[in-house]
């Protein structure tokens, strides 16, 4: 089989990396990719949102089955134009994937299917919104309603900064359109983890249980990013709280997508927050979670690609998914100045020391090439991901490999896994 994946951050890394171990696997494109893909893949010079280039592409390189991995190329409509021309793409369709484009959309969803959520307004105008913060009290939760790549979400302490975030995003100087609607909602306190499931709208495989780390600095302080670090599994995700998540929220959100009109194939992600047992929904992501994707398919025994190849045909039936019993943590290491400005272009040194580590691999995410040597291109620049007979030994693999790489003003956080030990001891 001919492979594509769409994008090239840490997450496309790593199903590259996986789908590369599949004996059903001749060749694998990824557009556009980035160094560390190159080594295990042909990358493709086209941007993920040049949809009709990629379809070209697809087209005449034959290829039997496309892997999106991230929203934006799915919010406009990849998985449609791939599937009018008889190819095969692994994704939700323009309608479905709305759930991750649209914040208003997937929290009217879960209100029509009683699917656990945090009470919540949609506003377009400022005086209604003004007034449903008033009324609510802080803190509260301020969202731009579109996509905004992990940053529209403004966490208000007082009833003052909810209203300027309202204002900012509503004026369009925020997020521009993506903020012309916002989200106002309750805040909730608990633990939250990644649930992530593969389904082809009927049937639904959970992946094994996740947890991110979404803030830049260690304990959870300082702004939220696109995620410093994940492990698997997440001992808060506990028997009880998976059979929750399946049974109220994953459920109820693929037969509601159906009976909406709107068949929800692909990976769906639920981002859940965990309180005394009780399981709320915080948000759906229409893909695989970035880093979540890297310590989960290192846990995965499994061959995945005829399961991609399952839900492109639409019928999971049958599939199952095993896992290795060990765990993974996955280090997220940044440019200075993310998740605001940062710089570009630091050679970045010891990739090849880092290698040479047993059960781990460092997945690249924002590096590029120049003159030959391997320099930083982005925020999250590399998830250095590691495999162990426990959450504790892979997060001591994971720091010996972060040790041994460098480049200038490279932040990451000391404390990935920590949580899931505080559980497990
Ligand atoms: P979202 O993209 O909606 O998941 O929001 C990003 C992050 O903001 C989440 O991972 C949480 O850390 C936080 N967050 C979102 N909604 C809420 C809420 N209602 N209460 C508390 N924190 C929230
Ligand atoms: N790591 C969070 C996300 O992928 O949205």
């Amino acid at each position: 089989m001919k492979i594509l994946v769409v994008g090239g951050g840490g997450r496309e890394h790593a199903l590259v990396w996986k789908i590369a171990q599949s004996p059903l696997v001749k060749k694998i494109y990824c557009a556009p990719g980035n160094p560390g893909i190159a080594e295990l893949a042909e990358n493709i010079p086209i941007k993920v949102d040049e949809l009709d280039k990629l379809l070209e592409f697809a087209y005449s390189e034959k290829i039997d089955l496309t892997v999106v991995g991230p929203e934006q190329p799915l919010s406009l409509g990849i998985v449609d134009l791939f599937e009018d021309h008889g190819l095969k793409v692994f994704g939700p369709r323009k309608n479905a994937a709305i759930i991750e484009a649209s914040k208003a959309f997937s929290k009217d969803l879960m209100q029509k299917y009683q699917v656990p959520t945090a009470a919540y307004g949609v506003f377009d105008a400022v005086e209604p919104a003004v007034a449903f913060i008033k009324q609510t009290g802080a803190p509260i939760v301020v969202k731009a309603d579109g996509l905004a790549a992990g940053k529209g979400v403004i966490i208000a302490q007082t009833c003052e900064e909810a209203i300027a975030a309202v204002k900012d995003m509503l004026s369009g100087n925020a997020f521009g359109s993506a903020g012309s609607r916002v989200v106002i909602e309750e805040f909730l306190t608990g633990e939250e983890a990644s649930f992530l499931a593969i389904t082809d709208g009927k049937e639904i495989i959970p992946l094994a249980s996740a947890q991110d780390h979404k803030a830049i600095f260690d304990g959870d302080q300082g702004p939220n990013t696109g995620g410093m670090g994940a492990y698997s599994p997440a001992p808060v995700v506990t028997p009880a709280v998976h059979e929750q998540a399946m049974q109220s929220i994953l459920k109820p959100t693929i037969d509601g997508m159906a009976a909406e009109g709107r068949p929800y194939r692909g990976v769906l992600y639920a981002g859940l927050m965990i309180n005394g047992g009780q399981v709320k929904t915080l948000e759906f992501n229409a893909r695989f979670g970035d880093p979540e994707c890297q310590p989960l398919l290192m846990r995965m025994k499994s061959d995945l690609v005829p399961v991609l190849m399952a839900v492109a045909n639409g019928d999971l039936s049958g599939m199952t998914i095993d896992w290795h019993d060990k765990a993974a943590v996955c280090v997220v290491m940044a440019a200075k100045g993310y998740p605001g400005e940062y710089s570009k272009g630091n050679e970045i040194i010891g990739l090849e020391e880092a290698a040479k580590l047993d059960d781990l691999y460092v997945f690249h995410a924002g590096t590029n090439l120049k003159d030959g040597r391997c320099v930083t291109n982005g925020g999250r620049v590399l998830g250095v991901t590691a495999l162990g007979e426990s959450v504790q030994k892979a997060i001591e693999l994971a720091y010996r490999g972060v040790d041994r790489i460098s480049w200038p003003g490279v932040q990451y956080r000391r404390d990935i896994g920590k949580k899931a030990l505080t559980r497990t001891l």
